[in-house]
C-alpha cells in the first residue's frame, strides 16, 4: 500500500528546533538547561519527609521490571484500560474527528494500536506521533506501526513531555493520548504545572484522551502494589540501585525494606523504602551526605486515584471540556475524553461575573 503525503506535525516556529536522530525520529536540536537528575536526588531527600521523584525509577532494569508489573495478576490497571480501549476506540476515534495522534510516554504504544487501527479503518490517513524519553522504545513502535499501518506518517518524538508537546503545530487537529494512569505519579503542583501547559499548547480542534485509576477497595489497591511475588518491592527499591550507579553513593539495600499503603485522606497508594538500621549516605561526587536513620521514611512513589466526575470538573478549569466517559464493568478505571475549549476572560475572573463550570 502506498504511504500518504507526509502531514507536518512541527508548528513553522518550533521546525528548525528539531533534529532527526534516527529515522522518523526526532529531538530537540538544543539541549535547554535543566535540572539534572543528580541535582533532583540531592535537593528531594534533603527535604522533610525526604521523598524522590518518579523518573529515576526507570533506569533500564527499572522500566523492564515495571513490563513485569504490568503482567502480575494483582496489577489489573494495564489490562484493565487495555480491555477498554479495545471495546471503545471506534467510538473514541468517531467521537475525536483528528488527523494526528500524539501519544505522551509511550514506550512501545501497544494499547494505542487499537486507536490506530480505528484511525486507519476510518479516515484512511493520519500521523502518530509518540513522545518519550527512551530512543530504543521509539523505535521498537516506529518498526511496529510501519508494519502495520503503511497509511500512517509516524514521527516520534524523543524528548520530554514538555518539549514535545510545544513543538506539535496547533492547526492540525491531534488527539493527545494519555494513558496508564501515569498522571497519578504526579503531585500536586507537577499535575497542575502539567495540564496548564498542556492545555495552553492544544489548537481549537485538539482532544485529550487521559486513562486515570480509580478510588476503589484499600484492600484491592494495596495488593497491586505489593505483590505476592514481591516484584513492585524490588522495582521501587532499585531506585537505590541506579542512584548509587549514577552518583557513586552507598545505599546499602540490604539494609531498607518496601513499605506501601493506600492514604485515603490523600487518595494514593504511598510507595516508602524505609532504613532497617541507621546508615550514613554520602555523595562523594558532590561533597553531600545524611544519615539516614533506621525506621525513617523515603517516599519512592505516589500513586494517585481518582473519582472520574471530580476530575472532568478539575480540567474544566484548564480548559478542557469531558466529551466522553468510558469505563469497565467493575468501574475500576476510567478513560476519559476532553475537548479543548477557549475560556473567555470572563471565565478566567477577569470580571466579576459569576460563571458555572458545568
Ligand atoms: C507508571 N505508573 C502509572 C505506575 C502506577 O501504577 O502508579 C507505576 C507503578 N509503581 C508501582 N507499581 C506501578
Amino acid at each position: 500500500m502506498q504511504r500518504q503525503k507526509e502531514l507536518h506535525i512541527f508548528s513553522p516556529s518550533q521546525r528548525n528546533l528539531w533534529r532527526s536522530n534516527a529515522p522518523s525520529i526526532w529531538t530537540p536540536a538544543s539541549d535547554h538547561p535543566r535540572e539534572n537528575q543528580a541535582q533532583s536526588i540531592l535537593r528531594t531527600l534533603h527535604d522533610q519527609p525526604r521523598w524522590l521523584e518518579p523518573y529515576h525509577l526507570y533506569d533500564e532494569r527499572g522500566s523492564q521490571l515495571f513490563e513485569q508489573i504490568c503482567q502480575l495478576p494483582e496489577y489489573y490497571l494495564t489490562r484493565t484500560e487495555n480491555s477498554i480501549l479495545f471495546e471503545t476506540a471506534g467510538r473514541i476515534i468517531a467521537a475525536a474527528p483528528v488527523e494526528c495522534i500524539v501519544e505522551l510516554g509511550a514506550g512501545t504504544s501497544k494499547k494505542t494500536l487499537h486507536l490506530l487501527s480505528e484511525q486507519v479503518r476510518q479516515r484512511k490517513r493520519g500521523a502518530f506521533a509518540p513522545i518519550d524519553v527512551s530512543l530504543s522504545g521509539l523505535a521498537a513502535s516506529r518498526d511496529i506501526v510501519r508494519e502495520e499501518f503503511p497509511l500512517l506518517n509516524f514521527h516520534g518524538l524523543c524528548s520530554r513531555y514538555e518539549e514535545g508537546i510545544a513543538g506539535i503545530e496547533k492547526k492540525l487537529p491531534t488527539l493527545f493520548v494519555f494513558l496508564g494512569s501515569t498522571v497519578g505519579n504526579f503531585n500536586r503542583s507537577e499535575f497542575v504545572r502539567f495540564f496548564r501547559h498542556l492545555a495552553e499548547s492544544m489548537g481549537p480542534k485538539d482532544y485529550l484522551l487521559l486513562g486515570v485509576d480509580r478510588v476503589k477497595d484499600a484492600e484491592v489497591l494495596e495488593k497491586a502494589y505489593d505483590d505476592a511475588q514481591g516484584v513492585t518491592a524490588v522495582f521501587i527499591l532499585n531506585v537505590f540501585r541506579n542512584i548509587n550507579r549514577l552518583m557513586k553513593s552507598n545505599f546499602d539495600l540490604r539494609k531498607m525494606r518496601y513499605h506501601s499503603w493506600y492514604n485515603p485522606q490523600w487518595q494514593q497508594i504511598e510507595m516508602y523504602a524505609i532504613s532497617t538500621a541507621t546508615q550514613e549516605i554520602l555523595f562523594p561526587s558532590h561533597a553531600a551526605s545524611f544519615v539516614w536513620e533506621k525506621d525513617d521514611r523515603i517516599l519512592v512513589e505516589i500513586s494517585r486515584k481518582f473519582e472520574p466526575v471530580r476530575l472532568q470538573k478539575q480540567l474544566q478549569f484548564f480548559g478542557l471540556k469531558p466529551v466522553g466517559h468510558f469505563t469497565d464493568p467493575k468501574d475500576w478505571f476510567s478513560i476519559l475524553l476532553f475537548r479543548k475549549f477557549k475560556i473567555s476572560s470572563a471565565e478566567k475572573g477577569e470580571t466579576k461575573r459569576h460563571v458555572k463550570y458545568e
